[in-house]
């Protein structure tokens, strides 16, 4: 399965909102269906939004449309995961250069699952021996246009015939986890066991967890990485445990020209999405806070795994290192 491919006329994607239940697919033919499909999650997941961004600015400027605006309002879909202003920003400088962006949103498909293939085999001797891997979120084949960043790494293991098993933390409040990654792995066969939030400290105390690994959607020139609320959680709980805490992440997630964590933008989201409605819901109008990243300093982190290579402490040098 794709995640999202390009039709010829159209950017068809996988509505990740109604996975488990049924797969529907979406065919965004311009960039006003591209920005919503992002904004509302159809289409999430650091990699695969960088991806549709590029689509998005080129279908704009392919009708007609002011490109600079364009790219401001494909870029405004979400705040946190710099994917996304990377793909716009390639598309457009390939506009300006004369190119077709349409080419450039083609040619991210293809790098992206080059990437991901990468980062499992890095991630895959970078973490040898870890079998009993702790995941928050969904970093995998509805993520990426490959086979996963942070899941990635556990399709390597699992394709190099090495023991495997996945902790999925549920991912409140849209259920990431329990509903995308389980169904994901479910599917390849390889074993998956999930946990709510609230239970993953206790998971990483009993001795239940070999390492965990996460996805990222911005990595500060300094390594403060920002990734899925409750990331934090998890580190300080790992760190805690003595259990390695490792990020994956496509380079396009790295962003050199943030300094550090304090300055990445994180997204808040609105309030219904921890009420929900029906029984068990809590009042109407309870004040709600739901941010949908945190940051985790670097000093949390064991590893971080790219395509170019796994980065380690201090992650700044390292950075600066792999970004020439
Ligand atoms: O709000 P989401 O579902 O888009 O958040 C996704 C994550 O936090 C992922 O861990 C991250 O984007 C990496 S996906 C390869």
């Amino acid at each position: 399965m794709e995640s999202i491919a390009w039709t010829g006329a159209a950017l068809r994607v996988v509505d990740q909102r109604r996975v488990p239940d049924e797969t529907v697919l979406l065919d965004l033919a311009d960039v006003d269906a591209v920005v919503e499909a992002i904004a509302t999650l159809a289409v999430r997941g650091a990699n695969v939004i960088g991806t549709a961004g590029a689509f998005g600015y080129a279908l704009g400027v392919r009708a007609g449309l002011d490109p600079v605006d364009v790219a401001a309002r494909v870029v405004a879909a979400r705040p946190t995961a710099v994917n996304l202003r990377v793909g716009v920003d390639l598309a457009h400088a390939a506009r300006l250069a004369g190119d077709d962006p349409l080419d450039v949103a083609v040619r991210l498909l293809e790098e992206d699952r080059a990437a991901c293939a990468a980062i499992g085999e890095l991630g895959r001797a970078a973490l040898a021996g870890a079998s009993r891997i702790l995941t928050h979120c969904n970093t995998g084949v509805l993520a990426t246009t490959g086979r996963g960043t942070a899941l990635g790494i556990v399709y390597a293991k699992a394709a190099a015939g090495e023991p495997v098993e996945v902790l999925a933390t549920e991912t409140r409040p849209l259920r990431q986890g329990a509903r995308l990654t389980v169904w994901e792995l479910q599917q390849a066969g390889i074993p998956v066991t999930l946990l709510v939030d609230s239970a993953a400290a206790a998971a990483l105390a009993t001795g239940r967890v070999d390492a965990v690994v996460v996805g990222a959607d911005r990595i500060a020139a300094n390594g403060d990485t920002a990734n899925k609320i409750g990331t934090l959680a998890l580190a300080i709980a790992a760190r805690h445990a003595g259990v390695p805490f490792y990020v994956a992440a496509t380079w396009n997630a790295v962003d050199p020209g943030t300094p550090t964590g304090a300055a990445i933008p994180i997204e808040e989201r609105d309030a219904s999405e921890v009420l929900g409605t029906g029984p068990g819901a809590p009042a109407a109008g309870t004040a709600v806070w739901n941010p949908a990243f945190d940051v985790t300093p670097a000093d949390l982190v064991t590893g971080i795994v790219t395509e170019r290579g796994v980065l380690r402490a201090p992650f700044g040098p390292a950075i600066a290192e792999l970004a020439r």
